[in-house]
């Protein structure tokens, strides 16, 4: 193994679940593993790049408890999420790909207390935006793989959404995109530490009745999808 530069800053890529993450993995070179706070962060390089991911496990919290201990623990150029969601855009069709133009929390709700659906207290922001350099280059990498992509916002919550009723709330309320479970967490994150970061889901259903029979089905391909945008963005970024 040759001996990384710690001083060198790395491109940190976040995904749920081992699907989502390992054809990144699997590309990594010189790599080494360090645990800390329960999560495995795997350090390379892919081409001259260096690159550290992580499998973050579902939901907002394993996801913002992974973005901080990467924050923290990395040299940091940006944070990529890549992964999976429910499409509930017009025209979105499973496989096509979603990059995100800026993240809300679809569960957060301080409503009755008079402020807007989604509010994020303390920071005082619905939506937060994505580095407008780094997604307009994934748009690019999704287009470059022959994918169709799609820019917009992409909703978090802890749900995995599957109901007709939930889909629509979720679309109207946001103007959403796109939903999911770690995205909204990790841009929080990101925002609060000042790290740039993305949001790349591919489509694995609609996030309606249909999706715990389609989930299962395209996620593998979905997922792959993303991976192949986010490897050529590595290269290109
Ligand atoms: N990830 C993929 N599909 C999803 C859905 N329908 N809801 C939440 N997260 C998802």
């Amino acid at each position: 193994m040759t001996e990384h530069n710690h001083q060198e800053r790395a491109i940190g890529i976040i995904a749920a679940m081992q699907i989502e993450i390992d054809g990144i993995k699997a590309r990594l070179t010189d790599s080494y593993t360090l645990n800390e706070s329960g999560i495995d962060f795997e350090c390379g390089y892919i081409g001259d790049r260096r690159v550290v991911c992580a499998k973050c496990g579902v939901g907002k919290v394993f996801a913002a408890l992974c973005a901080q201990t990467m924050c923290m623990r990395f040299s940091l150029d940006c944070i990529i999420n890549t992964g999976v969601a429910g499409g509930l855009a017009d025209g979105l069709r499973v496989l096509d790909v979603v990059v995100a133009r800026d993240v809300v929390q679809h569960d957060m709700d301080t409503s009755p207390l008079g402020d807007p659906v989604g509010l994020l207290s303390g920071i005082n922001i619905v939506n937060i935006p994505c580095d407008k350099k780094i997604s307009d280059t994934l748009c690019e990498c999704v287009k470059a793989e022959g994918i169709n992509c799609f820019s917009g916002t992409v909703a978090t919550g802890d749900q995995f959404v599957s109901t007709e009723e939930k889909r629509q709330y979720i679309k109207s309320t946001f103007n959403a995109a796109a939903c999911e479970m770690e995205g909204g967490a990790i841009g929080h994150v990101c925002y609060v530490n000042g790290i740039p970061f993305g949001i790349i889901r591919a489509i694995s259903d609609g996030g309606d009745g249909d999706a715990v029979l389609d989930y299962p089905t395209f996620a593998k391909m979905a997922a792959d999808n993303s991976v192949k945008a986010v490897l050529r963005f590595i290269e290109h970024f």
